[in-house]
């Protein structure tokens, strides 16, 4: 018996990296798994990677970041495979914007890439799934979050702004669901496995090695294991929370 057998899931941005390794917990648990992303092959490829427990998996490819792409995307879903019980907004990094740097020198033109995604893509998603999940008195959303929307962290700023907007909407609505049988959650990460590859051996890497009281960086199914827990019956308690993951570092200062 998986702990999350007969349930469905949506995951965003899983064709890689930490969406996919949440995928893959959460297909190992049991449940059936959307495996969302922008680009249809980087889907299509990771549902190979994917070892299903019992339930189906399929590719569904859409923008977060585009309403009407949303609405469609999770109606074929919820044809596809049933009502959505678990919704993880894991797609944060927006395509093809480059490193990030000091809020002065930002150009207010490039500001909506992350709050479209981070802000608006997360908030289209759940608004969709929600009057669903009350009117059926069982759902789970599960936000994707960072150390950089609780506390404040050099050259991310707007970043840090979207994740922290996503963060107030989830405690609110949290509140108005609360008797509704659903909760949100998010998991707030510290520095991750495949970012620390793209930085290389490179001193600010090391830096921030030293930051990080275990000594290294995360790995994606650890946050799975998270996300399947909060969508179990055992966090069904839980509600409102951001748990940190992140090897121990301090945050909130
Ligand atoms: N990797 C880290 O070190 C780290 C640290 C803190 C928080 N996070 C958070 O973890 C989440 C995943 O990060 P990652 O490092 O795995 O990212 P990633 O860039 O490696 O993978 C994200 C996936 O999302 C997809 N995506 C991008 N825009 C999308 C859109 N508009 N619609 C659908 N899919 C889209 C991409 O195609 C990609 O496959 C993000 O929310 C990020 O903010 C990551």
């Amino acid at each position: 018996m998986g702990q999350l057998d007969g349930k469905i899931a949506l995951v965003t941005g899983a064709g890689r990296s930490v969406g996919l390794g949440i995928a893959q917990e959460v297909a190992e648990a049991g449940a059936s798994v959307a495996v969302n992303d922008l680009h249809r092959e980087r889907a299509a490829a990771a549902l190979k990677e994917i070892k299903p427990a019992g339930g189906k998996l399929i590719a569904a490819p859409f923008d977060v970041a585009n309403l009407e792409a949303v609405r469609a995307g999770i109606a074929q879903v919820e044809k596809e495979l049933g009502p959505i019980d678990i919704l993880i907004n894991n797609a944060g990094i927006p395509e093809g914007i480059g490193a990030s740097g000091p809020f002065v020198d930002s150009d207010p033109a490039d500001w909506h890439f992350n709050i479209d995604l981070n802000l608006y893509g997360s908030m289209y998603c759940i608004r969709t799934v929600l009057p669903g999940m009350a009117a059926r008195g069982w759902g789970r959303i599960i936000q994707i979050s960072s150390g950089a929307g609780s506390r404040g962290v050099a050259n991310v700023s707007i970043y840090s702004a979207a994740k922290a907007g996503i963060a107030g909407l989830l405690r609110s609505v949290a509140i108005e669901m609360a008797r509704t049988g659903m909760t949100l959650n998010a998991i707030a990460l510290g520095l991750m496995a495949n970012t620390g590859e793209r930085m290389g051996d490179s001193p600010m890497l090391q830096r921030i090695f030293g930051t990080i009281p275990m000594g290294r960086l995360g790995q994606p199914r650890e946050i799975g294991a998270c996300a399947v827990w909060l969508a179990s019956e055992q966090a069904a308690y839980v509600t409102g929370q951001t748990i940190h993951i992140n090897g121990g570092s301090v945050h909130g200062r």
